[in-house]
């Protein structure tokens, strides 16, 4: 979590205590899953967070359920491994096992990338006034592009060794 807090953003107050007990208290207001890998120093084995996706379950009054995605990041050394493909898949099962027909997310318009990797999952931008860098797009999957995302997300999941969302096993290999 300390990771987000290097991020120069101006616009965020919250702190590392505030996300903790928000995520992890009796009411969780957001869901985080992580990516951990094994390192092996002096025979002794540590598990290292390499990367994250936050998200909260919301409702849209057209569409109904929706996952809304918050945050997603992948440790600079790590990436290109699939690993935020894995994570986006990870909540879309979530997603799936909570009854969600739609999902929603903020991308800021100067982030290209970012809305082109959102896109390749079906994400279609909604944002319609004229394009300002320092504003948020609001882009959004729904019915059969929801739909295929989902198939697509248990069929890669299933290429895995082990996943587990939710402290649930969704697949061991
Ligand atoms: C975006 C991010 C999470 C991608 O993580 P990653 O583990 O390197 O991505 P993957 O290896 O899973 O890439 C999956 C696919 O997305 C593509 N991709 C990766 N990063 C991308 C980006 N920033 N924009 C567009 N496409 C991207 C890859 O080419 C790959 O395509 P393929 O399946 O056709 O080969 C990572 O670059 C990151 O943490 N960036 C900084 C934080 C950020 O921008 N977060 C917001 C994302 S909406």
């Amino acid at each position: 979590m300390s990771e987000l807090q290097k991020y120069p953003d101006q616009y965020r107050t919250v702190t590392v205590e505030k996300l903790i007990n928000d995520g992890f208290g009796p009411r969780p207001w957001y869901h985080c899953i992580v990516a951990e890998c094994i390192n092996r120093q002096d025979s002794q084995q540590e598990m290292e967070i390499i990367g994250l996706i936050m998200y909260s379950f919301s409702y849209d009054v057209y569409g109904g359920r929706s996952v809304f995605g918050l945050e997603l990041f992948v440790k600079p050394e790590h990436r290109g491994h699939k690993l935020g493909k894995a994570l986006m898949h990870a909540k879309f099962l979530h997603a799936k096992e909570q009854g969600c027909t739609i999902a929603q997310t903020l991308v800021f318009h100067k982030h290209l990338r970012a809305r082109q990797f959102q896109a390749s999952f079906g994400y279609v931008d909604q944002t319609t006034e004229v394009p300002d860098s320092n504003r948020l797009n609001f882009l959004e999957l729904m019915d059969g592009s929801f739909q295929d995302t989902l198939k697509k997300a248990e069929d890669e999941l299933k290429t895995y060794k082990h996943i587990e969302v939710a402290g649930l096993n969704f697949k061991l290999q």
